[in-house]
Protein backbone atom coordinates (compact mmCIF):
# COMPACT_ATOMS: atom_id res chain seq x y z
CA UNK A 1 0.00 0.00 0.00
CA UNK A 2 1.20 3.37 -0.86
CA UNK A 3 0.34 6.80 0.46
CA UNK A 4 -1.37 7.51 -2.51
CA UNK A 5 -3.87 4.64 -2.58
CA UNK A 6 -5.78 2.45 -0.17
CA UNK A 7 -4.69 -0.72 -2.29
CA UNK A 8 -2.20 -3.09 -2.94
CA UNK A 9 -2.07 -2.28 -6.85
CA UNK A 10 -2.52 0.40 -9.13
CA UNK A 11 -5.96 1.38 -11.16
CA UNK A 12 -3.84 0.43 -14.33
CA UNK A 13 -2.41 -2.78 -13.04
CA UNK A 14 -6.34 -3.67 -12.06
CA UNK A 15 -7.50 -2.81 -15.00
CA UNK A 16 -5.15 -4.66 -16.88
CA UNK A 17 -5.59 -7.91 -14.63
CA UNK A 18 -9.23 -7.70 -15.37
CA UNK A 19 -8.56 -7.43 -19.18
CA UNK A 20 -6.49 -10.70 -18.47
CA UNK A 21 -8.77 -13.01 -16.27
CA UNK A 22 -11.77 -11.90 -18.53
CA UNK A 23 -12.87 -14.78 -19.95
CA UNK A 24 -12.77 -17.14 -17.77
CA UNK A 25 -13.71 -14.81 -14.96
CA UNK A 26 -17.46 -16.13 -14.44
CA UNK A 27 -16.25 -19.64 -14.03
CA UNK A 28 -13.56 -18.88 -11.89
CA UNK A 29 -16.13 -16.89 -9.67
CA UNK A 30 -18.47 -19.69 -9.22
CA UNK A 31 -15.96 -22.29 -8.51
CA UNK A 32 -14.03 -19.92 -5.50
CA UNK A 33 -17.01 -19.30 -4.10
CA UNK A 34 -18.53 -22.96 -4.59
CA UNK A 35 -21.85 -20.99 -6.74
CA UNK A 36 -22.70 -19.13 -3.24
CA UNK A 37 -21.99 -16.18 -5.37
CA UNK A 38 -25.38 -16.28 -6.81
CA UNK A 39 -27.45 -16.16 -3.89
CA UNK A 40 -25.29 -13.84 -2.35
CA UNK A 41 -26.39 -11.32 -5.82
CA UNK A 42 -29.91 -11.93 -4.97
CA UNK A 43 -29.39 -11.12 -1.78
CA UNK A 44 -27.74 -8.20 -2.53
CA UNK A 45 -30.41 -7.23 -5.16
CA UNK A 46 -33.28 -7.54 -2.21
CA UNK A 47 -31.34 -5.16 -0.05
CA UNK A 48 -31.20 -2.34 -2.85
CA UNK A 49 -35.09 -3.46 -3.60
CA UNK A 50 -35.34 -1.78 -7.21
CA UNK A 51 -38.69 -0.47 -8.08
CA UNK A 52 -40.76 -0.02 -11.27
CA UNK A 53 -39.50 2.86 -12.95
CA UNK A 54 -36.40 3.05 -11.40
CA UNK A 55 -32.96 4.07 -12.70
CA UNK A 56 -29.71 1.76 -11.38
CA UNK A 57 -26.54 2.25 -11.56
CA UNK A 58 -23.94 -0.72 -10.93
CA UNK A 59 -19.99 0.29 -10.11
CA UNK A 60 -17.47 -2.31 -11.34
CA UNK A 61 -20.03 -4.02 -13.37
CA UNK A 62 -17.56 -6.88 -14.89
CA UNK A 63 -19.53 -9.32 -16.87
CA UNK A 64 -22.76 -7.62 -15.70
CA UNK A 65 -24.27 -10.28 -13.20
CA UNK A 66 -25.70 -7.86 -10.37
CA UNK A 67 -27.07 -5.87 -13.63
CA UNK A 68 -28.80 -9.13 -14.59
CA UNK A 69 -29.95 -9.67 -11.50
CA UNK A 70 -31.62 -6.03 -10.97
CA UNK A 71 -33.34 -6.92 -14.75
CA UNK A 72 -34.43 -10.75 -12.73
CA UNK A 73 -35.95 -9.09 -9.78
CA UNK A 74 -37.61 -5.94 -11.26
CA UNK A 75 -39.94 -4.51 -14.27
CA UNK A 76 -39.11 -1.62 -16.40
CA UNK A 77 -35.84 -0.52 -14.87
CA UNK A 78 -32.84 1.27 -16.33
CA UNK A 79 -29.51 0.42 -15.82
CA UNK A 80 -25.99 1.80 -16.44
CA UNK A 81 -23.20 -0.29 -15.72
CA UNK A 82 -20.09 0.97 -15.85
CA UNK A 83 -16.02 -0.70 -15.56
CA UNK A 84 -12.77 0.24 -16.79
CA UNK A 85 -11.78 -3.08 -18.10
CA UNK A 86 -13.03 -3.38 -21.77
CA UNK A 87 -12.66 -6.86 -21.93
CA UNK A 88 -15.13 -7.51 -18.54
CA UNK A 89 -17.18 -5.30 -20.86
CA UNK A 90 -17.15 -7.17 -23.58
CA UNK A 91 -18.46 -10.27 -21.89
CA UNK A 92 -20.99 -8.14 -20.05
CA UNK A 93 -22.13 -6.70 -23.51
CA UNK A 94 -22.46 -9.93 -25.03
CA UNK A 95 -24.80 -11.39 -22.34
CA UNK A 96 -27.11 -8.42 -22.61
CA UNK A 97 -27.28 -9.77 -26.26
CA UNK A 98 -28.12 -13.65 -25.39
CA UNK A 99 -30.79 -12.06 -22.80
CA UNK A 100 -32.07 -9.44 -25.38
CA UNK A 101 -32.48 -6.96 -22.93
CA UNK A 102 -32.95 -3.82 -25.29
CA UNK A 103 -32.14 -0.70 -23.95
CA UNK A 104 -32.92 -1.23 -20.46
CA UNK A 105 -29.19 -1.54 -19.80
CA UNK A 106 -26.19 0.28 -21.04
CA UNK A 107 -22.52 -0.75 -20.27
CA UNK A 108 -19.73 1.75 -20.31
CA UNK A 109 -15.92 1.96 -20.00
CA UNK A 110 -15.74 4.39 -16.83
CA UNK A 111 -13.99 4.52 -13.54
CA UNK A 112 -15.92 4.87 -10.32
CA UNK A 113 -13.51 7.69 -8.91
CA UNK A 114 -14.72 9.70 -11.54
CA UNK A 115 -18.36 8.82 -13.02
CA UNK A 116 -19.50 10.22 -16.24
CA UNK A 117 -23.12 11.68 -15.04
CA UNK A 118 -24.50 14.58 -13.77
CA UNK A 119 -25.19 14.85 -9.89
CA UNK A 120 -28.61 13.34 -8.14
CA UNK A 121 -29.44 10.18 -11.10
CA UNK A 122 -29.66 7.05 -9.67
CA UNK A 123 -32.72 5.93 -7.38
CA UNK A 124 -30.03 3.17 -6.27
CA UNK A 125 -26.42 1.91 -6.46
CA UNK A 126 -25.00 -1.52 -6.44
CA UNK A 127 -21.49 -2.80 -6.63
CA UNK A 128 -20.22 -6.09 -6.30
CA UNK A 129 -16.68 -7.41 -5.60
CA UNK A 130 -15.26 -3.63 -6.73
CA UNK A 131 -14.99 -1.40 -4.08
CA UNK A 132 -11.86 -3.37 -2.50
CA UNK A 133 -10.17 -2.80 -5.72
CA UNK A 134 -10.61 1.52 -5.69
CA UNK A 135 -7.68 3.35 -5.26
CA UNK A 136 -9.54 5.81 -3.32
CA UNK A 137 -12.32 4.72 -1.37
CA UNK A 138 -13.84 7.71 0.42
CA UNK A 139 -13.64 9.66 -2.47
CA UNK A 140 -15.51 6.62 -4.74
CA UNK A 141 -17.95 6.51 -1.70
CA UNK A 142 -18.60 10.91 -2.32
CA UNK A 143 -19.08 10.23 -6.18
CA UNK A 144 -21.96 7.30 -5.28
CA UNK A 145 -23.28 9.86 -2.75
CA UNK A 146 -23.28 12.57 -5.56
CA UNK A 147 -24.68 10.87 -8.36
CA UNK A 148 -27.75 9.26 -6.09
CA UNK A 149 -31.25 10.88 -5.75
CA UNK A 150 -31.68 12.17 -2.15
CA UNK A 151 -32.88 9.12 -0.49
CA UNK A 152 -31.53 6.66 -2.78
CA UNK A 153 -29.32 3.66 -2.01
CA UNK A 154 -25.77 2.47 -1.86
CA UNK A 155 -25.39 -1.60 -1.77
CA UNK A 156 -22.21 -2.99 -1.82
CA UNK A 157 -21.23 -6.52 -1.62
CA UNK A 158 -17.48 -7.45 -0.70
CA UNK A 159 -15.57 -9.86 0.28
CA UNK A 160 -14.59 -9.33 4.05
CA UNK A 161 -11.80 -10.85 6.07
CA UNK A 162 -13.74 -12.71 8.83
CA UNK A 163 -14.14 -12.11 12.55
CA UNK A 164 -14.77 -15.39 14.41
CA UNK A 165 -11.22 -17.32 15.12
CA UNK A 166 -13.08 -20.79 14.09
CA UNK A 167 -14.26 -19.61 10.61
CA UNK A 168 -10.73 -17.87 9.98
CA UNK A 169 -8.88 -21.00 10.79
CA UNK A 170 -11.31 -22.82 7.70
CA UNK A 171 -10.74 -19.67 5.54
CA UNK A 172 -6.95 -19.91 6.29
CA UNK A 173 -7.13 -23.20 5.53
CA UNK A 174 -9.44 -23.09 1.99
CA UNK A 175 -7.71 -19.58 0.37
CA UNK A 176 -4.33 -21.17 -0.48
CA UNK A 177 -6.46 -23.08 -3.22
CA UNK A 178 -7.67 -20.15 -4.46
CA UNK A 179 -4.46 -19.72 -6.54
CA UNK A 180 -4.11 -22.99 -7.67
CA UNK A 181 -8.40 -22.77 -8.86
CA UNK A 182 -7.62 -19.18 -10.54
CA UNK A 183 -4.21 -20.71 -11.80
CA UNK A 184 -5.63 -23.78 -13.58
CA UNK A 185 -8.53 -21.46 -15.12
CA UNK A 186 -5.76 -19.17 -16.36
CA UNK A 187 -5.80 -16.48 -14.23
CA UNK A 188 -1.68 -16.45 -12.80
CA UNK A 189 -1.18 -14.48 -10.00
CA UNK A 190 -4.89 -12.46 -10.08
CA UNK A 191 -5.98 -14.96 -7.18
CA UNK A 192 -3.47 -14.48 -5.21
CA UNK A 193 -4.13 -10.60 -5.24
CA UNK A 194 -7.71 -11.94 -4.73
CA UNK A 195 -6.69 -13.44 -1.09
CA UNK A 196 -4.07 -11.00 -0.11
CA UNK A 197 -6.88 -7.94 -1.10
CA UNK A 198 -9.46 -9.20 1.01
CA UNK A 199 -6.74 -9.49 4.24
CA UNK A 200 -5.58 -6.33 3.27
CA UNK A 201 -9.31 -4.80 3.25
CA UNK A 202 -10.50 -2.82 6.03
CA UNK A 203 -12.85 -4.66 8.38
CA UNK A 204 -16.62 -4.14 8.57
CA UNK A 205 -16.54 -1.24 11.41
CA UNK A 206 -14.27 0.48 9.31
CA UNK A 207 -15.96 0.31 6.30
CA UNK A 208 -19.13 1.38 7.72
CA UNK A 209 -17.33 4.64 9.33
CA UNK A 210 -16.12 5.48 5.41
CA UNK A 211 -20.05 5.08 4.81
CA UNK A 212 -21.00 7.72 7.27
CA UNK A 213 -17.63 9.90 6.91
CA UNK A 214 -18.62 10.58 3.16
CA UNK A 215 -21.92 11.64 4.11
CA UNK A 216 -24.79 8.63 4.50
CA UNK A 217 -27.02 7.72 6.83
CA UNK A 218 -28.77 4.47 7.75
CA UNK A 219 -25.81 2.52 7.36
CA UNK A 220 -25.79 -1.11 7.89
CA UNK A 221 -23.83 -4.52 7.17
CA UNK A 222 -24.79 -7.49 6.68
CA UNK A 223 -22.66 -10.42 6.92
CA UNK A 224 -23.16 -13.69 4.83
CA UNK A 225 -21.60 -17.47 4.92
CA UNK A 226 -19.84 -16.42 8.16
CA UNK A 227 -18.50 -12.90 7.53
CA UNK A 228 -16.50 -14.38 4.34
CA UNK A 229 -18.52 -11.62 2.41
CA UNK A 230 -20.38 -8.65 3.71
CA UNK A 231 -23.18 -6.45 2.34
CA UNK A 232 -22.82 -2.72 3.40
CA UNK A 233 -25.56 -0.26 2.98
CA UNK A 234 -26.27 3.24 3.13
CA UNK A 235 -28.49 5.47 2.26
CA UNK A 236 -28.11 9.21 0.85
CA UNK A 237 -30.30 11.83 3.17
CA UNK A 238 -33.38 13.46 2.02
CA UNK A 239 -32.99 17.16 1.28
CA UNK A 240 -33.67 19.10 3.84
C1 LIG B 1 -14.12 -8.84 -9.01
S1 LIG B 1 -14.80 -7.99 -10.35
C2 LIG B 1 -16.52 -7.95 -9.97
C3 LIG B 1 -17.42 -7.90 -11.16
C4 LIG B 1 -18.89 -7.95 -10.87
N1 LIG B 1 -19.32 -6.78 -10.14
C5 LIG B 1 -19.28 -9.20 -10.11
O1 LIG B 1 -20.02 -9.09 -9.12
O2 LIG B 1 -18.89 -10.29 -10.53
C6 LIG B 1 -14.31 -6.33 -10.00
C7 LIG B 1 -14.61 -5.37 -11.14
O3 LIG B 1 -14.39 -4.04 -10.66
C8 LIG B 1 -13.78 -3.31 -11.70
N2 LIG B 1 -13.06 -2.17 -11.12
C9 LIG B 1 -11.86 -2.16 -10.52
N3 LIG B 1 -11.53 -0.90 -10.17
C10 LIG B 1 -12.57 -0.13 -10.55
C11 LIG B 1 -12.83 1.28 -10.48
N4 LIG B 1 -11.94 2.13 -9.95
N5 LIG B 1 -13.99 1.75 -10.96
C12 LIG B 1 -14.90 0.90 -11.50
N6 LIG B 1 -14.70 -0.43 -11.60
C13 LIG B 1 -13.55 -0.93 -11.14
C14 LIG B 1 -12.85 -4.32 -12.38
O4 LIG B 1 -12.48 -3.92 -13.68
C15 LIG B 1 -13.71 -5.58 -12.34
O5 LIG B 1 -14.46 -5.75 -13.50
Amino acid sequence: MTEERDTLISAEENRKMFDRIAKNYDVANRAISMGMDKAWRRKTIHLLCPFRGGRYLDIGTGTGDLVFEILDQSHNVLIDGIDPSEQMLEIARAKATVRDVGDAVSFLTADALNLPMEGAIFDGIVSGFCFRNIERRKKALEEMLRVLKPGGKLVILEATYPANPLIRLGYTLYTPLVPLIGKFLGGGSAYKYLVDSIEDFPRPQSVMDMFHEAGFTDVACKPLTFGTVSIFSGVRPAAG
